[in-house]
């Protein structure tokens, strides 16, 4: 897929059933506080910020991808770039994975990072979604809510609106406070996100907008969409400012928002200066310098701008989303770098001082000097000392729960990790064809606990040869699933088994299924000796003098994820394009360190810490 083609393809499925009267010009509270000069307001085509005009240079920083100790960090470094704005989503699954209780404690502490960016200096923009596309699991939705796999989703639907409310009623309390309007740094809000490239449910964007205002959020809120006529009508609300996403050359993209919203200021509020990657797929980058010019003409026609992103993150544990482009799933990679101003690991890139210099004409750039590259560990090597093969320790890691059909990971209240399906297969002796239907996303077929073959999700027509000996066999289906889709209209995608089991066209039943989000792993008996092909987990030690930032390195192995003093790094496989993983210095400790790796299929001699990222 070559670079920004997602969005090609997006544009020829856009949303053009019903089209609104563009009333603009009639909205009062949305667009300015008319009595209340305090906050982001809109003069014209320019904004004001209490009272005052004010241009905005944000950059977008998603906390969720960050580790919070370097949240200060990176916040200081976009100031250094001249940015005075940071824009975050807020990820509705990093906080409520589970139903029963959002978590804002911690990493999870949002309020904390608004703060934390006030002190840093910057302004704040919140996109709480509560959908938020971004490359990330689900676009931030939470599991659950795909309980029932066809629930209506991001619509008019009053259990998704249910869910939704009860989520920003959570929310949104910890952030009204901190907004301009009343002394603290958050700007503007944004309702939904790219709306128009989903749908044209115009009640639903409203009830948002109703909700938002209803728990006292009196910011400027906006509606942010592709750059064409269908997408700006199917995704804004009248009394809303629009704002557009693009990357590249401005002059066609405001063009067609102005055509939309003559009399407003132009924001561009994802200007993508990076892309993201999938497995097996090229690394995208951007040409500095082009950027950098792109950004000048930006300027000069007087626009605010969001660079997206301005710093990388990290899609760490489960939590990187995939894309379907046709058919085609395609999961999205553990670095969400992006190639971004400032690196997933905190450099200081090309791109960051050729923007800056260009920042420079239009702000004062703070006078303290450049922050340096954030420390690295020197390079080093590591064996696995010790092993246990998954199938071995099903027992210890899970309780089995026995179904007549498959039932798929949500129906089971499992966010993420594997999940492992086992049936007796009754038949007469002989060898038949077994299928999947419904299969999110691998799985790794067993006989009699011998490894007979793999099922992915995008050779649906795909058969493995099972063969009953005797009266019965035992068939085992450990699926892997990597990342739940993103974007798009076919956006339900639920993970492990959602359909059928086939022998031969006979539907296979009476299913024990276990349920491995793998959130603890203490519990695994390891066993030196033989090292087992996969599924297994290894553990290794590694020694560091002085925590520091490192890049895991797994030459040889396949495919699977780690664990780094019991923290979900996020997935490796060897299709590419990242090599390393990236693992921030506050996860390390002085002394020993544990890495636990489950490698899905072969396992190599030996994992490294690099001194460099390779994201391809
Ligand atoms: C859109 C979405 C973002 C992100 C980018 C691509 O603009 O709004 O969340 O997915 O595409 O990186």
């Amino acid at each position: 897929m070559t670079q920004f083609s997602r969005r090609r393809f997006l544009s020829a499925a856009i949303v053009t059933g019903a089209s609104v009267g563009v009333a603009l010009g009639s909205g009062r509270t949305a667009f300015a506080q008319a009595d209340n000069p305090r906050g982001l307001t809109i003069r014209g085509d320019e904004f004001l910020l209490d009272g005052e005009p004010f241009r905005i240079l944000a950059g977008a920083f998603h906390y969720f991808r960050t580790h919070p100790k370097d949240w200060r960090d990176r916040l200081l470094r976009m100031r250094a770039m001249g940015l005075n704005t940071v824009e975050t989503y807020v990820a509705w699954n990093f906080h409520q994975p589970y139903e029963e209780k959002a978590d804002f404690t911690g990493w999870r502490d949002v309020a904390a990072f608004v703060r934390t960016a006030d002190e840093a200096g910057l302004k704040v923009i919140v996109r709480p979604g509560p959908y938020i596309c971004a490359e990330w699991d689900f676009g931030g939705l939470p599991a659950w809510l795909l309980k029932d796999k066809d629930a209506p989703l991001r619509r008019s639907d009053p259990a998704y609106e249910r869910a939704v409310d009860d989520w920003f009623a959570e929310l949104l309390p910890r952030l009204v406070d901190l907004q301009a309007t009343r002394g603290g740094p958050i700007i503007a809000m944004q309702v939904e996100n790219e709306y128009g490239s989903y749908d044209d449910d115009h009640a639903h964007l409203e009830h948002l907008r109703d909700t938002m205002r209803a728990q006292g959020v009196d910011s400027l809120l906006f509606c942010s969409n592709g750059a064409t006529q269908e997408a700006l009508r199917a995704g804004s609300l009248p009394d809303l400012l629009s704002t557009v996403n693009f990357a590249g050359d401005p002059t066609g993209p405001f063009a067609e928002l102005r055509k939309f919203q003559p009399d407003k200021p132009l924001f561009c509020t994802e200007f993508w200066d990076g892309w993201f990657d999938h497995w097996g797929e090229r690394h995208h980058t951007t040409d500095p310098a082009q950027t950098a010019a792109d950004v000048a003409k930006l300027l000069e026609a007087g626009a605010s701008i969001n660079f997206y992103m301005a710093v990388g993150g990290t899609n760490f544990g489960w939590s990187a989303g995939a894309n379907l482009t046709g058919s085609a799933y395609q999961p999205t990679v553990t670095s969400y770098d992006y190639d971004s101003p400032i690196s997933e690991s905190g450099e200081l890139t090309e791109k960051f001082h050729k923007v800056r210099e260009v920042l420079a004409k239009y702000t004062t750039l703070p006078d303290t000097p450049l922050p340096a590259t954030p420390r690295r560990m020197p390079p080093q090597r590591v064996a696995v000392r010790e092993s246990v093969p998954l199938m071995d320790a099903l027992d210890a890691l899970s309780t089995p729960v026995r179904h007549t059909a498959p039932v798929h990971m949500e129906a089971l209240g499992q966010p993420y990790g594997l999940i492992h399906y086992r049936t007796r297969v009754r038949a007469p002796q002989g060898t038949k064809a077994l299928r999947i239907t419904g299969l999110g996303d691998r799985a790794l077929v067993f006989s009699d606990g011998k490894r007979i073959g793999t099922f992915d999700r995008n050779q649906p027509d795909h058969t493995v040869d099972f063969t009953v000996a005797d009266t019965s066999s035992t068939l085992d289906l450990l699926v892997d699933p990597t990342g739940r889709i993103n974007f798009g209209h076919n956006f339900n995608d639920p993970k492990g088994i959602s359909g059928k089991v086939l022998l031969d066209d006979q539907e296979l039943s009476d299913w024990e299924i276990r349920r491995l989000p793998l959130d603890n792993l203490s519990a695994l008996k390891f066993a030196s000796g033989n090292t087992p092909t996969g599924p297994a987990f290894h553990r290794t030690r590694i020694h560091v003098d002085t925590p520091a930032d490192g890049f895991l390195a797994f030459p040889g192995w396949d495919k699977g994820m780690v664990w780094l003093n019991g923290f979900a790094l996020g997935r490796y496989w060897s299709l590419g394009p990242q090599v390393t993983l990236y693992a921030p210095s506050h996860l390390w400790r002085r002394g020993r360190n544990e890495l636990v790796v489950l490698e899905m299929e072969r396992t190599g001699d030996r994992i490294e810490v690099r001194s460099e990222p390779d994201i391809g």
